[in-house]
């Protein structure tokens, strides 16, 4: 197993919790050199009690902000989009706004991300992309079919953008989780990965040379029946939805 992260600059988005933070201490172990560790709220930011760990404020929406962590971070060498939101609602009653808002960070505020970044990873080649997308990307629960649509347009992005940069030395990675337990999950009573254990095996299979990565148990079993079918994953959902 190669080691990706070792002595490496990583730059990784909505590190005050969750899957995030898990990721910026795994990282850490890893042996980065380096891990800009960044939040919409510097005052949630957890201490990582390390020397290695630069906090900076992002929200991904906000254009000056990434400009601003573009200029701080130049030689960042991978960069996580890890910060997403999900929120509840099917497509004929759901709200439209909240479509939108999970529209505009998960897949607007990701692609500027990678827009504001490639320059930058190509000037420090062998360089990476690592996007957190979803399981759901395949198949869409209708509880959650704004984030499931966003999802899915996340990983077409990322398919588009691992073509785009295959030439310059930038490799770009999909991960797509079932279900961790995180805030985003609060509530459920699913047997679920915890997210240092997700952040474990994101890196792992990264380190690997895997390209879509299904990192967790639940995630891998709802792959394996969409990679036998497409449809048995949509009726895994089907029965979820109807709760059968
Ligand atoms: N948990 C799961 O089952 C699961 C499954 C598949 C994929 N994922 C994906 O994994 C990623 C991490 O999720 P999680 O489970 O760790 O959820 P989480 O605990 O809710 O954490 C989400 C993180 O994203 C940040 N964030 C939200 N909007 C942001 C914005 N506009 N700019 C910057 N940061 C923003 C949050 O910051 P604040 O604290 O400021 O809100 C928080 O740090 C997400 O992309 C999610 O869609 C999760």
């Amino acid at each position: 197993m190669m080691q990706i992260f070792k002595d490496k600059v990583v730059f990784i988005t909505g590190t005050n919790r969750g899957i995030g933070k898990s990721l910026v201490k795994e990282v850490l172990n890893k042996g980065a050199i380096k891990v800009y560790a960044t939040s919409r709220d510097l005052s949630k930011l957890p201490n990582f009690n390390d020397d290695r760990v630069i906090p900076l404020k992002l929200d991904i929406t906000n254009d000056i902000e990434i400009e601003h962590c573009a200029e701080k971070a130049f030689d960042t060498q991978i960069l996580i989009n890890n910060a997403g939101v999900l929120s509840q609602g099917n497509v004929l009653e759901g709200s439209i706004d909240n479509m939108k808002y999970d529209m505009n960070i998960n897949y607007y505020g990701t692609i500027n991300m990678m827009r504001a970044f490639a320059p930058i990873l190509e000037k420090n080649t062998p360089a990476k992309i690592i996007n957190i997308v979803s399981i759901a990307a395949y198949s869409s629960l209708p509880f959650i079919a704004g984030y499931a649509a966003s999802k899915a347009a996340l990983f077409s992005a990322t398919q588009s953008v691992r073509i785009e940069l295959a030439k310059k030395g930038i490799t770009v990675h999909a991960i797509n989780p079932g279900a961790i337990d995180t805030d985003m999950n609060k509530g459920s009573d699913w047997d679920m990965t915890s997210p240092n254990d997700v952040a474990k095996s994101i890196l792992n299979k990264v380190e690997m040379g895997v390209l879509d990565i299904i990192p967790d148990d639940m995630g891998l079993g709802m792959y394996n029946a969409w990679r036998e079918d497409p449809e048995n994953l949509a009726k895994i959902f089907h029965d979820m939805y109807y709760q059968i």
